[in-house]
């Protein structure tokens, strides 16, 4: 992974105007978990793609999620992450969405950076361009969700697919297309990335009520506070009684006066329908459904074995 913290600082060198790059080596340099890059790398490893190219792929697409990061927290109004504040905090919001729109094209051009046939190329940007596209869609979907009443269990995993799975899908493939895997391992690859994406974000959705601040990076009850429709929300309606029901429903649609004591209502009722196990249980369901992808894909065991660790260590993640 050293490979492309060094990449970035290649990329961001001497550039001006400061306060256009500064944000942007400011978040690229913090102490993200680097799993999308990570997903490229493994990809394209198991079908021994050249890691002194694959850097550009995996760089490109850590870009791209830092893009969305900055965006993502003007829109949910969050104040910090990984442990600092965030950058429209830091600067201010013009700031950050330049910042995040100059990002996402720094990101896409080290895909024009790669040695290799032309097909290839016009496949890698099919893929980031199509991802970098529906994290859009989701991202509004998720918006949209806030002031919505009701939300289904459906529209919820086709938002979350959209916002967060398809770009572990996209690393997954982008890597696996690169190294010249086969159809049936591409698809492999990609819902083995929809399956983790899905379980990543229902396990992102419940660290942000029960998670360590200082571990998590992030501030908890975030979700609580912008009537974020999560699984956790979702399952607790489900197994709520009628008066827990209505209670919940009045707690997301008043504008609340205490933000602490409404966080505290919610989580008690959480609590109290037990939404918090019924959501580990989902996490280990979609878990599951990746060790099944993981073996319909076309190459030898021992390649398989840092995927697999990496998929159940996500699974009891903290942060
Ligand atoms: C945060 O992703 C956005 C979500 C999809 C929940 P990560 O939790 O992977 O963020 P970093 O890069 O490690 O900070
Ligand atoms: C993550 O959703 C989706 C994207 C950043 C695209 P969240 O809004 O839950 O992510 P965090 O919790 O802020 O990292
Ligand atoms: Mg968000
Ligand atoms: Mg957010
Ligand atoms: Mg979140």
């Amino acid at each position: 992974m050293n490979n492309i913290e060094q990449l970035f600082q290649k990329i961001l060198q001497d550039k001006r105007p400061e306060n256009l790059y500064n944000p942007i080596s400011y978040i690229l340099m913090q102490s993200g978990k680097r799993l999308r890059p990570q997903l490229v790398y493994i990809a394209a490893e198991m079908f021994n793609g050249d890691p002194e190219q694959v850097k550009h792929i995996a760089a490109a697409f850590e870009m791209l999620h830092n893009f969305t990061l900055i965006h993502d927290d003007i829109m949910d109004k969050a104040d910090v992450r990984r442990g600092q504040p965030t950058v429209y905090k830091k600067w201010n919001g013009n700031i950050a969405i330049l910042a995040g729109d100059a990002l996402a094209v720094i990101a896409m051009q080290q895909l024009l950076k790669l040695q290799c046939d032309p097909k290839t190329i016009l496949d890698l940007i099919d893929i980031f361009g199509r991802t970098a596209l529906e994290v859009c869609e989701g991202q509004q979907y998720d918006l949209d969700f806030e002031t919505m009443d009701e939300v289904s269990l459906d529209e919820y995993l086709n938002m979350i697919r959209l916002k967060t799975s398809v770009m572990f899908a996209g690393c997954l493939k982008a890597g696996g297309r690169f190294a010249g895997a086969d159809e049936e391992s591409l698809q492999a690859l990609y819902d083995l990335g929809i399956h983790l994406g899905i379980a990543f974000q229902i396990a992102d959705d419940l660290l942000d009520v029960y998670a360590e601040e200082e571990v998590f990076g992030k501030a908890v009850g975030g979700d609580i506070k912008d009537n974020k429709k999560t699984f956790l929300l979702l399952k607790a309606l489900e197994l709520a009684d009628e008066s827990q029901k209505q209670e919940l429903h009045r707690l997301f649609t008043t504008p609340a006066t205490d933000e602490k004591a409404k966080f505290l209502a919610v989580k008690s009722i959480f609590d109290a329908v037990h939404a918090k196990e019924a959501t580990e249980k989902e996490i280990a369901r979609y878990t599951e459904k990746c060790i099944d992808d993981i073996n319909r894909i076309h190459t030898e065991k021992e390649k398989k074995a840092f995927v697999l660790s990496l998929v159940h260590r996500l699974q009891s993640r903290d942060k």
